[in-house]
């Protein structure tokens, strides 16, 4: 099963000085045996962190975009030149060319999860300005029983290899129905609060908050059980077949 915790990898540094942990990358020849190296299509995904008080070094993109969440915190995005209020639950789209700094000048720290997909050869993306939208913002969606989601961005949006990206909230003692997925696809599940039971393939794991989960190929299939007391949130991102 491929899961990982975020304290479980190793940290880097990325727009200058915001402290990431990346959980997961593609995997091709040179990193087939890596650690975490088992994205199909997205490029990686990272759990990061700006200090307090803290401001990221100016980035561009160049043949790939980012998605960030807002996990925790809040802060500034500074992009061509404009200031963009940030609050938990907000999902950033930076596509190529548009230079971003965040800044965090909030006292707690600004937690963000990372998303990078490469622009694929040949396709101009639709989007020039970035993007912001927060989660509480779209419609509720009932799914597998028990998957009340809530979308973040879309292949409408302007995502390129990815698919969907949303949140999925459980209410306390519910569970999805299995459902199997192929290999040529990513779904990946991150605990963002609460905890879960998930159930993939053969495998029950115990899914804490902050740790992250490879749910394809599953075979008969994965289904996420909520059996706390507590709702449970998930972040939940996709390339599908
Ligand atoms: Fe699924």
């Amino acid at each position: 099963m491929n899961k990982k915790h975020w304290l479980d990898c190793a940290p880097s540094l990325t727009h200058g000085n915001i402290v990431q942990r990346v959980i997961f990358t593609q995997r091709d020849s040179k990193t087939a045996t890596a650690e975490g190296a088992i994205l199909n299509h997205v490029d990686s995904f990272a759990r990061g962190c700006l200090a307090a008080g803290a401001t990221s070094a100016p980035h561009i993109n160049k043949g790939f975009q980012e998605v960030f969440f807002v996990a925790a915190g809040s802060g500034t995005l500074i992009a061509a030149g404009k200031n963009h209020a940030l609050r938990e639950g907000d999902g950033i789209l930076i596509p190529p060319a548009v230079k971003h700094s965040f800044v965090n000048n909030d006292c707690s720290p600004l937690e963000l999860l990372i998303l990078v997909e490469s622009i694929p050869a040949g396709l101009a993306t639709t989007n020039t300005e970035i993007l912001i939208r927060n989660y509480r913002q779209s419609p509720i969606v009932q799914a597998h029983w028990h998957h009340f989601s809530q979308s973040i961005f879309n292949q409408k949006d302007g995502l390129t290899e990815l698919h969907s990206i949303l949140i999925v909230r459980m209410e306390p003692m519910t569970t999805a129905d299995m459902h199997s997925h192929e290999s040529d696809m990513d779904e990946i599940w991150y605990m963002w609060k609460g905890a879960g039971m998930h159930v993939v393939s053969r495998d029950v794991s115990l899914q804490s908050p902050g740790t992250a989960l490879a749910v394809a190929p599953c075979n008969p299939g994965h289904m996420l059980i909520n059996h706390t007391n507590e709702p449970l949130e998930a972040f939940y991102f996709a390339h599908y077949v």
